[in-house]
């Protein structure tokens, strides 16, 4: 399976944020128990690339780079073994970097201009940040009319009683965010709350 298929199969997209390499291997034996083999490592702290690496080791989770901003990011995130690449915006260095590398970039867009920059890259999935305050699943649905084929992921500002909404277009293939995974848990060692919370988005995430 591709990583796109895998992604809209998983439907979520956790958005992780981690203070200590050390905790990403419980952090992803959570997010598995959880029924969610997916995780989105983002570049906001120094234990990112690490974490990267000891989550992919595993083998049994589907690791990608979050907040990737620049050209070394992309490298080291794909050293360590991130298998996509995710950023808040669209960088032409990024996603040309990905591409050289063979790793799937999953840019920010959230105009249609911007949609038009991402498919020029020969793009069709984009991420759609920061959702809430961009208009929110009214605007990608949108978006999706003159924009067939296209796919977003959602994310920002979505959790457990908006997710619904954004899962019913057809063009979303998944939606992320960090409700599963709140840094104050991982800090705390509370992985028996992160799964408990992502089994509970997986139930709500789940195709009727
Ligand atoms: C991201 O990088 O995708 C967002 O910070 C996640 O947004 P959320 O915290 O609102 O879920």
């Amino acid at each position: 399976m591709d990583i796109l298929s895998a992604l809209s199969a998983a439907r979520l997209v956790p958005v992780v944020v981690l203070d200590d390499a050390a905790d990403a291997d419980a952090l992803a034996g959570a997010l598995v128990a959880g029924g969610l083999p997916v995780a989105e490592v983002t570049f906001r702290t120094a234990a990112a690339q690490d974490a990267i690496r000891a989550m992919a080791a595993r083998g049994d989770i589907l690791v990608g780079a979050g907040t990737i901003l620049t050209v070394e990011q992309v490298d080291q995130a794909v050293a360590a073994g991130a298998s996509y690449v995710v950023s808040p915006g669209l960088s032409r260095a990024v996603v040309e970097r990905c591409q050289e590398l063979g790793v799937l970039a999953l840019p920010g867009a959230v105009t249609a201009t911007e949609i038009q920059a991402a498919l020029k890259f020969g793009l069709t999935t984009v991420k759609f940040f920061p959702a809430g305050t961009s208009g929110g699943a009214a605007a990608i649905a949108a978006l999706a009319a003159p924009f067939v084929g296209v796919q977003f992921v959602p994310t920002g500002g979505v959790g457990p009683k908006n997710l619904h909404e954004y899962l019913a277009i057809p063009s979303v293939a998944a939606v992320g965010g960090s409700w599963m995974v709140p840094r104050d848990r991982v800090k705390a060692g509370d992985f028996a709350g992160i799964t408990e919370l992502t089994a509970q988005a997986v139930a709500l995430a789940a195709r009727p």
